[in-house]
């Protein structure tokens, strides 16, 4: 599932890499982020001080409005904080640990 995004155009004679690592690696990016940012609150993607957020299927954009705006006691997290592409790679973490918890 998370090779969805691969769309990226692999060029003639350069060699390609497998896309399995390079997708994990934007987990582990995000997971630094997600541990930095979010766990303390959401410890591990379930409820503490805010809700479980890997047991409800929310789309990518939905997760990035709720942290660019937050709502009620979660704070926004805007751009100079949590870049575009951390955010990015955040969403994918949160997608790997709620199909784990699917997969429980
Ligand atoms: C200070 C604690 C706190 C921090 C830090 C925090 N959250 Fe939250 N979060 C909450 C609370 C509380 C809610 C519920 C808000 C409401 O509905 O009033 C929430 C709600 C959410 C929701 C919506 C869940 C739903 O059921 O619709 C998502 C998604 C979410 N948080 C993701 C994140 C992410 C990603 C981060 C890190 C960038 C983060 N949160 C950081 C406290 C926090």
């Amino acid at each position: 599932m998370l090779l969805l995004c691969y769309c990226g155009t692999a060029r003639r004679g350069e060699p390609v890499f497998a896309p399995v690592p390079l997708a994990d690696q934007e987990i582990a990016r995000g997971e630094v982020v997600y541990m930095n940012y979010c766990h303390k609150c959401h410890p591990g993607g379930e409820a503490g001080l805010g809700p479980a957020i890997n047991d409800k299927p929310l789309p990518g954009f939905m997760i990035k409005l709720q942290v660019r705006n937050g709502l009620g006691v979660m704070p926004a997290f805007k751009e100079e904080v949590i870049p575009d592409e951390e955010l990015d790679d955040m969403v994918a973490y949160l997608k790997a640990l709620r199909k784990a918890k699917e997969e429980e």
